[in-house]
């Protein structure tokens, strides 16, 4: 039996939840979770804001734990090794996307958190070739957010062929954003923090921003006219966001990554005038984790992270839900 964490419906409280995963899959891996991160995902998820959640749900999807029990057609990893999992946690490998790279868009992919059981337990299950190996150089108890919220920020850089000349704009330096600052630090371009909160303003400059603005505040939009080339929005509010379109530059792209529910309301007009771009994109690969985890490693890039007991994880989810997180909670054993 797995012990785990869930909530047997929206928005309640989670529980100690047992369950029997069956017999290991021919292409799965058993691991025994170490630590896991909280996602704001998660809270979406546990009160069923996007209509797709089935109860009970066991969150938790930013995993690192160490390789327990390997399915007998699984060559690549072994038992012992520290990996992570993050939002997908089965792909269907024959697809176009699939048999592309593009495992991450997937339409028959599997939710590590989506009628599965997810990190918030003492052992999780997943496809192995969802399961990224822990290179060397990284903190396993810090490392658990990259597996999500790092990898969703990194992601654009490559899909979008960011440049080190490029301004680049992080709007909401929560878990996601204050990742992306310092990705696109290490990435070699001017970052400007787009934040609400006034004590971040300072943090964010220590991670790596050149400049920070008020993201509340119309007048600051306004003074940024034209600057950026790609802006990464990490808020899951509705925000300005025809003001927002006015600090692109010419081909400039707004990029969505919170999953904000409200519908963008823009203008063709203002589009076309600067040919800009509107876009959004779920996680990444696991090449592309592959790839971000080596980055990360060389660049010294870590989440900053503040941990709990798993057994505390209702706390946990209220730390995260007060918005004083600093940056990331991670339950960790
Ligand atoms: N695309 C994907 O694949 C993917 C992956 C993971 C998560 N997500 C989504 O990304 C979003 C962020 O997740 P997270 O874990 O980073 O959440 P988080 O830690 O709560 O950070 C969200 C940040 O948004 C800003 N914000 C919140 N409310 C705001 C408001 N009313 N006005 C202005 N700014 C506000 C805050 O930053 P400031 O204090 O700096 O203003 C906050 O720290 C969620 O919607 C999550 O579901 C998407
Ligand atoms: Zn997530
Ligand atoms: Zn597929």
């Amino acid at each position: 039996m797995i012990k785990a964490y869930a909530a047997f419906e929206a928005g309640a409280e989670l529980k100690p939840f047992e369950y029997d995963p069956g017999a290991l899959g021919f292409d799965e891996i058993e691991i025994d979770v170490q630590h896991c991160g909280i996602c704001h995902s998660d809270i979406s998820m546990i009160n069923n804001d996007w209509r797709m959640t089935r109860y009970p749900i066991v969150p938790g999807h930013e995993v690192i734990g160490t390789i327990s029990a390997v399915g007998e057609h699984v060559t690549h990893l072994k038992t012992g090794q520290t990996v992570g999992l993050g939002w997908h946690s089965a792909y269907c490998a024959t697809c176009h996307s699939c048999v592309s790279g593009d495992h991450n868009l997937c339409s028959t992919a599997t939710g590590t958190i989506i009628g599965h059981h997810g990190g918030f337990a003492d052992k999780v299950r997943a496809q192995a070739i969802s399961a990224v190996p822990l290179p060397d150089g990284l903190d396993a108890a810090k490392a658990g957010p990259l597996f999500c919220g790092g990898i969703t920020v990194y992601n654009p850089l490559v899909q979008y062929d960011v440049k080190p000349t490029d301004k680049v704009a992080v709007i909401g330096i929560g878990g996601l954003g204050h990742m992306a600052v310092k990705f696109c630090h290490a990435w070699g371009c001017e970052v400007t923090a787009f934040t609400s909160s006034d004590n971040k303003r300072d943090e964010a400059i220590a991670m790596g921003a050149h400049h920070t603005l008020d993201s509340s505040d119309p007048a600051a939009i306004r003074a940024a006219a034209g600057r950026f080339d790609m802006i990464l929005s990490t808020v899951n509010v509705k925000l300005d966001w025809p003001a927002y379109l006015g600090t692109l530059n010419k081909k400039g792209r707004l990029h969505f990554l919170g999953a904000t529910l409200e519908p963008v309301q823009v203008s063709v007009m203002q589009l076309m005038a600067g040919q800009t771009s509107l876009s959004a994109s779920p996680v990444g690969s696991p090449a592309i984790i592959a790839e971000m985890l080596d980055f990360a490693a060389r660049h010294d890039i870590e989440p900053q992270t503040e941990h709990f007991e798993f057994d505390q994880v209702n706390e946990a989810i209220a730390r995260l839900k007060s918005g004083d997180a600093r940056y990331r909670v991670v339950l960790s054993r």
